[in-house]
């Protein structure tokens, strides 16, 4: 037997985070559509996703929880699951970047670079920024902040190896040149090439040592694998690359797609294609860049009133309405906006009111005129049948088209054409007035049969976006023959057996009242919002959660101090950092603190404030910071206060 050509799509593997929105869910769902459509027509497909479990920011968010990072990320991990489910993702694999087969190939990877010099040891000083995982250069910051993100970065020093990307630019460039489909859309080729390719390509850091959250190398266990080379990875450690049985990578690699967010397609075709280069492995076939779903108002937060939590999502709507909506609102490759009315719009007209209606009133037609069997079409084409008939015949090529260029909502609209055909045909063709004459039944018969003919075109090619409609379809139209359902049966018009059994079922998509739901929703999120933000009355009032317990010997490690300011300058080069002196009892000490957003210098001096004098020391934009002084602030650094002493006090004095 022929065997199949190989398909091999992946989603992003994403960061393990509390607040999984709508937003993650879409990514994960076309990847999951173009994976079922591959398979439809013939393809072996290997669909990976997974779970990218490393890195300062996990690190960090754990300790806030009062849990390890394992504890913490098997907890997360447990709900992509329960959500991938519940969203009928179809991927062959799950890859965590805790497993121990990718946290052995990743280590081999990074020695087989040290080994051949692509890897070397030195020191990074640069800007670091958490959230993203980012390391910028001066240049690249906006207003001072992380040109993704917008947060403010942090300033680091650290021992740490780098990979020598600028040795493979060229032969990236020219790759990039030569394969235009490498990275799509094409406006981000040309993005890449204009913001990051052409002006130059420093090496890039690839270890951390100031924290320990990641993959060591095994060389030199002081050092953690940089989060973004450890999870590029993945693509080809879950098909065992460098292990024992590499058969999988054998087979799937090159991928023919990785389907990213439009803000890391960075990584994916600069990082990850370089990786390769320098490992002397095949680059991936395509790197395809989406665009993000946002409110209406901008980033998406639960705060603003619309429901973005896939689970309530689906529970609220039906999962097929979710996907539907995700798949056909947003051009592939641009932003689409995402808001509650614009869902309930998309289920009443596409789902309830073209499809749904459709199927209902052609089942009732042929219950009620033919007895509910499918009746024979036996007379002559009539020009009014051409529509119909023409869209069907053309429907398989035509998504064929648009799925083999990822245009998704492209190829819903075709089918979509064929239903708009269809509901245009029962008026032109108005069958309960053929209905009223026995002689014109036979033509009422080859009306009702292109009819049902098309709905079952139409259930086939939705089998890759909707999981359970084209089944309730089947059902309703009395399809129970396999191979009726595949996509080969779409090659003739006619497979419909005349005769079969069509069954009245409940509706497809049931009609919202547009104005009723969106009272309820905002009354709901009314009360959601002064739940969180008023305790009950008979409830204590609870501190925010705050870090675990620790033992009195934990705290004696800090040696805390008064410290009076004697001077405090800006710090050239830096739009966050105030530089201070402090006198400490005989000593004086320079502490370089980030609260110039804050304070001006004159504000500080003859203050005393509360200084951490054991801290490691540090150097920040080339000056040696000396401990750290103490400020309280809120979760974004939106305010922020030093500690002082409530009169001038004795420098030098201990704290405790
Ligand atoms: O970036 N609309 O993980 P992540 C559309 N771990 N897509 C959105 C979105 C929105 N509103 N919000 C997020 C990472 N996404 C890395 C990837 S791959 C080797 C490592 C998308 O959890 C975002 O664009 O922060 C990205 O593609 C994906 O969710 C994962 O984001």
């Amino acid at each position: 037997m022929k065997e199949k050509p190989t398909f091999y799509i992946s989603t992003p593997i994403y960061y393990p985070s509390d607040k999984l929105h709508i937003g993650h869910a879409y990514c994960t769902v076309a990847a999951d559509a173009i994976a079922r459509y591959k398979r439809q027509v013939g393809y072996d497909v290997y669909f990976l996703t997974g779970s990218d479990e490393h890195g300062q920011k996990i690190e960090r968010v754990a300790l806030q929880n009062g849990e390890t990072p394992k504890q913490y990320v098997d907890r997360i991990v447990d709900g992509f699951h329960a959500l991938w489910k519940l969203l009928d993702i179809s991927n062959d694999d799950f890859v965590r970047t805790t497993d121990d087969y990718h946290v052995k190939s990743v280590q081999k990877i990074f020695r087989k670079l040290y080994d051949q010099g692509d890897i070397y040891k030195s020191t990074y000083t640069g800007h670091y920024c958490t959230p993203c995982e980012s390391f910028w250069l001066e240049r690249q910051l906006v207003d001072g902040n992380c040109p993704d993100c917008g947060r403010p970065t942090e300033m680091v020093e650290e021992e740490s190896y780098f990979f020598k990307m600028s040795k493979y630019a060229d032969r990236l460039i020219a790759h990039i040149k030569e394969h235009p489909e490498f990275i799509q859309p094409p406006s981000r080729t040309n993005e890449m090439l204009q913001n990051f390719l052409l002006p130059g390509l420093e090496d890039l850091c690839v270890s951390r040592t100031s924290f320990k959250w990641g993959i060591p190398v095994d060389f030199d266990d002081k050092h953690v694998v940089y989060v973004w080379l450890d999870a590029l990875s993945n693509y080809i450690t879950k098909l065992g690359f460098y292990s024992d049985d590499d058969s999988l990578y054998r087979k799937y690699w090159p991928a023919d797609v990785h389907l990213v967010g439009k803000e890391i397609v960075r990584f994916h075709s600069i990082i990850w294609p370089i990786m390769l280069m320098a490992l002397g492995e095949p680059l991936p076939k395509q790197v395809f860049g989406h665009g993000w779903l946002v409110l209406d108002g901008g980033k998406m937060s639960k705060s603003k009133g619309n429901v973005v939590d896939p689970v309530k999502l689906c529970e609220r709507y039906g999962v097929d309405a979710i996907r539907y909506f995700l798949l056909r609102e947003v051009p592939f490759g641009a932003d689409g906006v995402f808001n509650n009315e614009a869902l309930i719009n998309r289920i009443n007209s596409d789902l309830a009111n073209d499809l749904g209606n459709l199927l209902s009133r052609t089942v009732a037609m042929i219950g009620k005129y033919f007895d509910g069997e499918v009746p024979s079409p036996t007379t002559p084409v009539e020009a009014e049948d051409e529509p119909v008939l023409s869209l069907a015949k053309g429907l398989t090529a035509a998504v064929q088209g648009h799925m083999d260029a990822l245009k998704l909502p492209e190829a819903l609209m075709e089918i979509w054409k064929l239903i708009g055909a269809c509901n245009k045909y029962i008026d032109v063709t108005a069958p309960w007035i053929l209905a009223r004459e026995k002689e014109n039944h036979p033509r009422l018969g080859t009306v009702l049969y292109n009819l049902a003919e098309s709905l079952r075109f139409v259930a086939v090619s939705l089998k890759p976006f909707l999981t359970t409609t084209p089944a309730k379809m089947f059902e309703q139209l009395g399809v129970n023959d396999e191979a009726l359902c595949s996509i080969e049966s779409l090659a003739d018009f006619g497979g419909l057996k005349p005769g079969t059994k069509v069954s009245k079922g409940e509706a497809l998509f049931p009609r919202i009242d547009v104005e009723k739901e969106l009272k309820e929703l905002e009354e709901q999120t009314l009360l959601a919002q002064a739940a969180a933000a008023a305790p009950a009355a008979s409830e204590e009032v609870k501190l925010p959660e705050t870090l675990p317990e620790i033992e009195y010997d934990d705290f004696a490690k800090l040696d805390l101090r008064l410290a009076k300011v004697t001077a405090c300058e800006l710090v050239k080069r830096s739009k966050k950092l105030l530089k201070l002196t402090l006198k400490v009892g005989d000593e004086e000490r320079t502490v370089v603190s980030g609260i110039r957003d804050f304070y001006e210098p004159d504000q500080l001096v003859g203050k005393t404030v509360v200084l951490v004098a054991n801290l490691k020391p540090i150097t920040l934009c080339g000056i040696e910071s000396r401990g750290m002084i103490l400020c309280a602030s809120d979760e974004g650094d939106t305010k922020l206060t030093a500690l002082t002493t409530m009169e001038p006090f004795e420098d030098g004095l201990k704290v405790r």
